[in-house]
């Protein structure tokens, strides 16, 4: 504080402005985004009023709106509403045109500009734990929203390969359609994925984890040295950590990227990027 005669002026504190942000999906009420950005504001020493909303894609419209008039100015969607969330945005960043998906939106003086920050969440992840993409075999299992999102920035890496295998293969096939401009990647069903050279890094995508299932994949398609990524954490990671457990292969789950798109997606509401690290060690220590 500094006086001055009979007057006393206060520094403004660096960033006085506040935040006012949320998470629309459903279920949302188990969601960590919240935890995870009221850490990011302390870190940063940044005012986050961050909360859940519930929304069907029906609702999306309505209660974006009304968040809006009560002052929200950032939002994160989640399942199932990535795509719906697009066709209410003024412009869109390239991952999101790619995906077909947002699941951050930012409002600017046109409206709400959407992001996919769900590849780029990945990438960080997957730096922080030292697997460079570049150069290697990729097999992905699963073909659904999460896919299309981290497909575009991962090809941007320079794979030597990108192998998409699903229960649905048509669903892989179209993706790899989609995404061939990008570099080497072809799609089918799981058996496929032992067809050609072993890959090197198996990146679980699908959500049979959440009924206790683990995708069975020939361990013959992977190298001996291979590692598991699996988009998953928590209860939901567990049988593909089993599986990799028993087929002697090290695995991470999907926290670190949960994180990591959480992060950007703030930097794109305050301009400022928190570290992951100190949040993902808090969080796993819940
Ligand atoms: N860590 C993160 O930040 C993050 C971000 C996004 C998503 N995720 C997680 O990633 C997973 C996928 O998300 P998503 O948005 O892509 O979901 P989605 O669009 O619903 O797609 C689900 C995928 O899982 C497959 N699948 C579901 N049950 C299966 C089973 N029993 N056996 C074989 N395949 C099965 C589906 O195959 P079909 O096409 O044959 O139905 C499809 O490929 C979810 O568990 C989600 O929680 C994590």
């Amino acid at each position: 504080m500094f006086i001055c005669g009979h007057i006393s002026f206060f520094p403004v504190p660096v960033n006085a402005q506040s935040y006012k942000l949320a998470v629309f999906g459903q279920p949302v009420a188990h969601s960590l985004s919240p935890r995870i950005h009221r850490l990011f504001g302390e870190q940063l020493g940044i005012d986050v009023d961050y909360s859940a909303i519930e929304a069907d894609i029906d609702e999306l419209a309505e209660k974006l709106a009304a968040f809006r008039a009560d002052g929200g100015t950032g939002a994160n969607l989640t399942v199932p509403l990535k795509q719906a969330g697009l066709r209410l945005c003024t412009r869109v960043d390239r991952p999101a045109r790619q995906a077909h998906a947002v699941n951050t939106l930012h409002l600017e003086d046109d409206g709400w500009h959407g992001y996919n920050t769900d590849g780029a969440g990945l990438l960080l992840d997957l730096d922080r734990l030292g697997i460079d993409p570049a150069g290697r075999r990729i097999l992905i299992v699963g073909a659904g929203g999460a896919v299309a999102g981290i497909l575009g920035p991962l090809l941007d890496r320079q794979p030597a390969c990108v192998t998409v295998v699903n229960r649905t293969a048509e669903r892989a096939e179209r993706l790899a359609d989609k995404f061939a401009h990008l570099g080497d990647i072809r799609g089918g069903e799981i058996d496929s994925a032992s067809e050609g050279s072993p890959h090197d890094l198996l990146i679980q995508s699908t959500s049979a984890g959440h009924e206790g299932k683990a995708v069975p994949i020939e361990r013959a398609c992977l190298t001996d040295d291979a590692s598991g990524y699996d988009l998953n954490y928590g209860t939901a990671h567990a049988p593909f950590a089993e599986w990799c457990r028993q087929h002697g292969m090290m695995t991470h789950d999907g926290l670190g990227m949960l994180v990591g798109q959480a992060a950007l997606a703030f930097n794109i509401w305050t301009g400022k990027r928190p570290d992951i690290a100190p949040t993902l060690a808090a969080l796993s220590r819940d």
